[in-house]
């Protein structure tokens, strides 16, 4: 069974961090009713939903994902790169202290979750704005005695890697290759978006189904290789630069 923590969105989100990209008015109740499809989504797939209440003094704190990186042996609590995000993982942590043994990572070491991409026993990087080589040096001290191998991803133009490139399965990834090097990843398939739709690397597989935001021509593309996709609308949230996996922590193989 795959738990989905998530948190309900603060109406502060308006004030959320932005990096690339210029502040758009977020509709907040807009927001809340894409966040519920989304929740709901998850369920349809075979998660289990725990909600965690809003926290308006985090304006970023709907995007959960970013605060810990989860491992069947441990939950690593990161060190956001964003100041105002700092703080956020003590509220992560001590919600999955009760499924994880926990990890830390302190600064000026620096990692967000979204830029831990994980495939079996491979964990790529990225080397962004937010997550720096000190962050990745620490991840891997934690992992790598699990057996786990560490690799930084160059990033460039987007926020976090999972922003220009997802996994499809085990051994195809979905890519915006303007924003990613993929040098690093050149073990595995590439699907590239469709070029005009540069935000449509951020999948979120979830059991056997993709969910994706309405980005047509890139889920033709998805669904042409055969992949069940299931579409949803977020695009309140791609205005707060995030995508699909922000907004949730997945436990899975959970009991
Ligand atoms: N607005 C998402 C982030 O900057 O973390």
């Amino acid at each position: 069974m795959t738990l989905a923590l998530i948190r309900v969105p603060a109406s502060t989100i308006i004030q959320c961090e932005l990096t690339y990209l210029a502040r758009e008015p977020i509709d907040f109740t807009r927001a809340q009713q894409q966040h519920r499809a989304y929740c709901a989504a998850l369920a349809r797939c075979g998660a289990r939903v725990v909600t965690l209440p809003a926290r308006a003094e985090f304006p970023d704190s709907v995007f959960v994902e970013d605060t810990a990186i989860i491992f069947a042996e441990c939950a690593v609590i990161t060190a956001p790169g964003a100041l105002s995000r700092r703080a956020e993982v003590e509220l992560s942590a001590a919600e999955l202290a009760r499924y994880r043994p926990l990890a830390r990572i302190a600064s000026p070491a620096t990692i967000d979750g979204g830029d831990v991409l994980r495939i079996g026993k491979k964990v790529f990087v990225g080397l962004s704005q937010r997550t720096n080589p000190a962050g990745i040096d620490a991840l891997r001290a934690i992992i790598a005695p699990f057996g786990y191998e560490v690799s930084a991803v160059p990033v460039r133009g987007c926020l976090h890697l999972k922003t220009g490139c997802t996994a499809l399965d085990g051994h195809t990834l979905l890519a915006n290759p303007d924003w990613i090097d993929l040098a690093p990843l050149r073990e595995f398939e590439i699907v590239n978006i469709a070029r005009a739709e540069p935000f449509a690397a951020n999948v979120l597989r979830i059991g056997a189904t993709i969910l994706a935001h309405l980005f047509p021509a890139t889920i033709r593309l998805i669904e042409q290789r055969g992949y069940a996709v299931f579409p949803i609308d977020i695009s309140e949230f791609i205005k707060a630069e995030a995508g699909l996996t922000c907004m949730s922590l997945l436990i899975e193989n959970l009991e």
